[in-house]
Order: C-alpha cells, then structure tokens, then sequence
C-alpha cells in the first residue's frame, strides 16, 4: 500500500511560532533577579487598569458563552462611526488574520508582501499552501513601487503592517495612495496597524480609516498600548461583504467574555494610553541613542521597538546570548528573515537603562576581542 504523508509538504516545511523568552525561563537559566523582556514589544507599563477593571467584572458570566464578539463590535462601530457590519473581533488581530486566510484564499491565489515580514503572518500565510512572494526592503521600509508592480492576476491578498515588525518604519499618506492607485479592486490590502496609536500622531501617517476603500481591511489590537498581550484581543475594518465571509469562519465563541470586557474596558483608558505612549517616545530616544552611541546602525523607529543591525550572523548571535545573560531579552530576527538583525522593545526607564548598560558591556568585550585579535 502506498504510503500517504501525514501532512501536505507547504505544512512539513513550516517551522512553529517561537515566542520570546519568559521572565521565568530566563531567570532560571541564569539564577538572576531582575529580568528586562524586550522581546516582544509588550507594554512595560501592565496592561490598562481600566481593562483590567472591566474583566474582572466580568468574570461573573463565566458560565455563559460569549456572544461572538457582538458586544465590543457595537462599541467600536460607535468609536469609528461605522456599521457594526464593518467590524469583527477577533482572539487577537493574529486570529483575525488567520480567519482572513482561511477565507479569501485557496488554489493559484497568490500573497504578496515585503521580504521578512511580521513572522505571524509568514507563518499563517505559509500554513495555506498558497504561493508567498515578497519584495526586497528599500532602506528597511516597504518598497509600495516594486509592490505594485508585482501584482499579477493571482495576487489575491496585499499584507502591509503599518508602522511594520520588525523594522518600526512607516510608510506615508502620499505614499499609499500613489500604491492604492495600482491596485485592483477584486486584490485585498490587509493593512495591519497592530502599532498604529503610537504612529498616529504622525501627521505623514496614513490612519487606514481615513480611507474605508472596500478591499482594505483595517487590524489592529489590543495586545500592544492597551497591554493586554495575554488576553488576546483584536479587531479589524472592512466592507461588511469581507465582514460576512470572516464571520463564518472564525470560531463562533471568540473571543471570551472577559477578552471583549477587556478591550472595552481599554477603549475608554486615555490616560493609560497617554502615560503608555510618553514612556514610549522617552524610551526610543534612549535606546536609539545609546546604540547609536555604541557605534550600531539603528533604523528610526514609529513603533515600540528598535531594530539594530549587526556585521554578521555570529555577532548577533553572541549579542543576544550575552545580552540574555546579563537578564536583558532582546528579539533576534533570524527567524523573519534578518539573521543579521536584533530588535529591542522600549521597556520601563529602568528596563532601557539596563538594556544599553548591558550592551555596552557585551560591545566592550567584542571591542576588546576584536583588538587582542
Ligand atoms: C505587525 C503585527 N501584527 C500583529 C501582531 C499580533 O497581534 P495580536 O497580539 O493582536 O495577535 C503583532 C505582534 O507582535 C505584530 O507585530
């Protein structure tokens, strides 16, 4: 009898998520106290009092299941003034991504996207089967031109993360629209804003729902400046024909009752989100500087995390396990498609402090290394 493979080779080749380290994990290896986790450009504040209000009151329905999200998209169409039709809500935007694939892709449908993008979506895009293609970075942002002149008539979905993981650069209002020019209408954009409050002030910055084109859905979440990473939260835009489709897919209880009580809670803490966005802006300038400092290239950044650039594979390598051992976790981008790259979440002043402290140890070492060589 012949044999059949277990899984088609698209899922054989895939590698799983890795997440960062944990305080725990890290603090064990290295028997330290105080662990700095910049890997995964989480909220060093917690998560947003308010929020965490709202699900605890919550907790007395847990018996009860969730109502598919209904609650928080009404919300959110009153915050947007849009039509609760135009909204889902999601476990996570990452669970609304994976519905997104599950529904508008299959056969010769092809993704288009930049060369290492956000892992999450390599990951779930890869896991379908379809055909990936990407485009090179233009001094680490997305290159809109050479995007647009690889749509083919397969090209089914565009992914553009605005500002984007891992570089932390965005492209412009001017920019897009001179893209969106070029894009047919049956291609769908996914523009995913999962950093968008902290870019949003920018007025270069092309806030998605200015636009409401009918083939672009809008993702953004909770996990980031609302610290709720844990509860995995999010939410998308888009015409309520997309809408429609995504519904019947996602699984009809996501997300929990706490999850939706949470980004409801979240929706109305301004002041966290002010607090949280001036921790943020100091925390870029120290770290950029500081690695400037260090004599590193760092790409500027609209998001909360930097990425640096180091000469080679190895010295990233030997940064990231020093850095680790020193109780500083920073996110190495070998996985995305940077081997040559690290990128470091802005923590609290301490955290940053500890960071560049570390790095100027782990730097000096090399230095020394390099001149005893
Ligand atoms: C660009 C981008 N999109 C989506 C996500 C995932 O967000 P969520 O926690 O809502 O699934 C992340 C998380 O790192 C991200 O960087």
């Amino acid at each position: 009898m012949e044999s059949v493979p277990l899984v088609p080779p698209y899922i054989e080749s895939l590698r799983p998520y890795e997440a960062g380290r944990t305080i725990e994990s890290v603090r064990k290896q290295y028997g330290l106290d105080r662990i700095a986790k910049l890997g995964s450009n989480e909220n060093p504040l917690g998560a947003s009092p308010k929020a965490v209000e709202a699900m605890t009151n919550a907790l007395g329905g847990l018996n009860f299941y969730p109502n598919g999200g209904l609650h928080l998209r009404e919300v959110l169409a009153r915050e947007y003034d849009v039509k609760v039709e135009n909204v889902i809500a999601g476990s996570g935007s990452e669970g609304i991504m994976s519905n997104i694939i599950r529904a508008f892709l299959c056969d010769d449908d092809e993704v288009l996207t930049t060369e290492a993008a956000f892992i999450g979506f390599q990951v779930l895009a890869k896991s379908r089967g379809v055909k990936y293609r990407t485009v090179p970075y233009a001094d680490w942002h997305y290159d809109l031109p050479a995007l647009a002149a690889q749509i083919n008539n397969h090209t089914k979905i565009i992914y553009l993360a605005n500002p984007n993981n891992p570089t932390g650069t965005i492209f412009t209002r001017q920019q897009f629209e001179e893209f969106y020019r070029h894009v047919p209408e049956r291609v769908l954009i996914i523009l995913d804003e999962a950093y968008f409050e902290y870019a949003k002030d920018n007025p270069r910055y092309p806030d998605s729902m200015h636009y409401r084109y009918d083939n672009v859905i809008t993702l953004r979440t909770f996990s980031k400046i609302y610290g709720l990473a844990g509860v995995r939260i999010g939410y998308g835009f888009a015409h309520e024909e997309l809408i429609r489709n995504l519904l019947k897919v996602k699984l009809p209880f996501e997300p929990s009752t706490p999850a939706q009580a949470a980004g409801i809670g979240a929706l109305a803490d301004k002041e966290f989100l002010h607090r949280s966005l001036e921790l943020n802006a100091r925390g870029l300038r120290y770290l950029t500087e500081g690695l400037q400092g260090l004599g590193l290239t760092v790409v500027p950044s609209q998001a909360n995390f930097v990425m640096t650039l180091l000469g080679t594979e190895q010295e990233a390598c030997r940064i990231f396990e020093d850095l680790l051992s020193q109780g500083v976790v920073v996110r190495p981008l070998k996985a995305f498609g940077l081997p040559n790259c690290l990128r470091i979440s802005t923590g609290t002043d301490e955290d940053n402090r500890l960071c560049i402290d570390a790095w100027r140890r782990s730097h000096g070492a090399s230095a020394g290394a390099g001149r005893a060589g």
